[in-house]
C-alpha cells in the first residue's frame, strides 16, 4: 500500500521510521518531511492548507492510507476533506479534533461526560476574567482558548501576575487563540501522558510517557513543546491506567461517538496524578514530540496495521499493540534561544547510532550539502534501556557524540524516575 505522511518534525521521523518497517507498506511519501524522515520516504511539495491538492495528490499515486502527524491540519479538517475523497485517514476530523483545538470545547466536554478534572471558568472578556479571579486560591492556571504550541499556559503564583496574564491574553499575546480565555484550580501532583487509539468504537491503550516541559534542568524557565521523555511512565501504574480508561477515556470516546462526532485516532491524554486520583490537564488529537520517538522505539507491532485499522473502523479486529519491556528515553537537542527565536542555520555533524539507539531529525535541513539546524528543537536522541537509569545513560552517550555547537539540551531528563531508581536500589 501507498502511504501518505503529513508533518515534518521528531515524531513524523519516529512515524516514518516505523510505517516503513511495515510490509504493508510498498511506498512512504511525506509533506513536507525533513532529512530524517528522506531515509524513509519521498518527500513532497504539498501545501497542506491546500485540501483539494492533498487530495489529488492521493488519488494520482494510489494512496490507501494518510498519517496525520500535527495537529494544525487536524483541527482545520484535513481528515474530513481526504475522507470524503474516498482516502483512509489516521486522525480525527475537525469537529472531534476541538479536543485539541479549544480548551473550553474539552472542558464542556469532560462536564457532560462526568470526566475528573480542575474546576474552570471560560471568560470571553478580560472583565469577567478579572472578576472570575476572585473566586480562585493561588496559584491560578490562565490559559489562552486555541491552539498555542505549548506555550499558552501561565500558572500565576500571585494575584498581581494572574491580572497580568488576563490582560496579556487578551491585548492579543497570543494572536487569536487569546480571544477567549479559561481560568482554572491549580491541580498539584506528578505529570504523566496516556496514550489509546481509538476507531470511535474500539479503544486500546498505546502506552504512557513522561515529558519535561520546562526549558532548564529541574524544571526551570519558560513552557517548551517537550525538551525529552521516556515511556513507560510507571509512575502511572497498572491500576491507574485503568483507571483512566473507565474515567477518562472511555467517556470521552463515548460522548464524541453519542454527540455524532465520533473521534478517530490517537487521543493523547495529559493527566496529573493528583491525591484525588488522576485528572484530566487537557488532550491532544495526536501523538506527543517528543512522547511519539519514545513510543515508537517500543512498539513491536506493525503500526501500519494498527493506524489503518483506525482509520478504517476495524481496530477491535487487529491484534491489540505491543511496546517492549524496556524502557525509551529521548532527549531533545534544541537551538539556541528556544523556546523564544531559535538560531537557524547552525552545523551539525551526527555520529553513528549504536544498536538500540537513534536519532530523530526534529528540526534540520540541507543547506549547501550539510546538515544545519532549522527549528527550534532539531533533534531527539533516543535509546532503549533495562531502566530509566540505563536509557538515560544510553540516550546522553549518544546526545553528547553530537556535533551541533549552536544547540543545548536538558541534562536531567528522566530525574523523577532515576531518583526512584536510586532509591529502589539503595532499600
Ligand atoms: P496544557 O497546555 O493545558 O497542557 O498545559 C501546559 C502545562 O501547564 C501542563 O503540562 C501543566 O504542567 C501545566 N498545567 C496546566 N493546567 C494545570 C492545572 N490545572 N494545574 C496545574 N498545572 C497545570
Ligand atoms: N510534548 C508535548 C506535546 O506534544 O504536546
Amino acid at each position: 500500500m501507498n502511504i501518505l505522511l503529513l508533518g515534518g518534525g521528531g515524531r513524523e521521523h519516529a512515524l516514518a521510521w516505523k510505517l516503513a518497517q511495515s510490509p504493508l507498506c510498498t511506498a512512504l511519501f511525506a509533506a513536507p518531511g525533513n532529512p530524517g524522515i528522506a531515509e524513509h520516504a519521498k518527500l513532497v511539495d504539498l501545501d497542506l492548507e491546500d485540501h483539494a491538492a492533498v487530495a489529488a495528490f492521493c488519488a494520482g499515486q494510489g494512496i490507501g492510507l494518510v498519517v496525520v502527524g500535527p495537529e494544525a491540519p487536524l483541527v482545520d479538517g484535513i481528515a474530513d476533506s481526504l475522507r470524503a475523497a474516498g482516502v483512509p485517514v489516521f486522525g480525527p476530523g475537525k469537529a472531534a479534533a476541538q479536543l485539541e483545538g479549544s480548551k473550553g470545547f474539552t472542558k464542556d466536554l469532560r462536564a457532560e461526560a462526568g470526566i475528573p478534572t480542575a474546576r474552570y471558568v471560560r471568560c470571553m472578556s478580560a472583565d469577567e476574567a478579572l472578576a472570575e479571579l476572585v473566586g480562585f486560591s493561588l496559584p491560578v492556571v490562565i490559559k489562552a482558548d486555541g491552539l498555542a504550541a505549548g506555550k499558552g499556559v501561565i500558572i500565576a503564583e500571585t494575584a498581581d501576575d494572574a491580572r497580568a496574564a488576563i490582560e496579556d491574553m487578551f491585548g492579543g499575546s497570543f494572536g487569536a487563540s487569546g480571544a477567549q480565555v479559561v481560568l482554572e484550580e491549580f491541580m498539584e501532583g506528578e505529570e504523566a501522558s496516556f496514550f489509546a487509539l481509538t476507531d470511535g468504537t474500539a479503544i486500546v491503550a498505546f502506552g504512557s510517557a513522561q515529558d519535561h516541559k520546562r526549558v532548564g534542568d529541574g524544571d526551570t524557565g519558560p513552557n517548551t513543546g517537550g525538551m525529552g521523555a521516556y515511556s513507560p511512565a510507571s509512575v502511572l501504574t497498572p491500576a491507574l491506567e485503568a483507571d483512566v480508561m473507565t474515567r477518562i477515556i472511555e467517556p470521552t470516546v463515548a460522548t464524541l461517538a453519542a454527540r455524532g462526532t465520533p473521534y478517530s485516532g490517537v487521543l493523547f491524554a495529559g493527566l496529573m496524578l493528583t491525591a484525588q486520583g488522576p485528572k484530566l490537564i487537557e488532550y491532544n488529537c495526536r501523538f506527543g514530540d517528543p512522547e511519539c520517538e519514545v513510543l515508537m522505539m517500543r512498539l513491536e507491532s506493525d503500526l501500519v496495521e494498527l493506524l489503518l485499522a483506525v482509520a478504517q473502523g476495524r481496530l477491535g479486529a487487529v491484534p491489540a499493540p505491543v511496546l517492549g519491556q524496556d524502557t525509551a528515553l529521548t532527549i531533545v537537542l534544541a537551538a539556541k534561544g528556544y523556546p523564544g527565536t531559535p538560531e537557524k542555520g547552525a552545523p551539525i555533524a551526527l555520529p553513528s547510532a549504536p544498536e538500540g539507539a537513534r536519532i530523530f531529525h526534529a528540526g534540520t535541513a540541507h543547506k549547501d550539502g550539510a546538515l544545519v539546524a532549522n527549528g527550534g528543537r532539531v533533534l531527539a536522541v533516543t535509546a532503549l534501556g533495562a531502566s530509566v537509569t540505563q536509557a538515560r545513560d544510553a540516550a546522553y552517550a549518544l546526545a553528547d557524540k553530537v556535533d551541533f555547537p549552536g544547540g543545548f539540551c536538558r541534562r536531567d531528563i528522566g530525574w523523577r524516575e532515576v531518583a526512584r531508581e536510586a532509591a529502589l536500589s539503595a532499600e
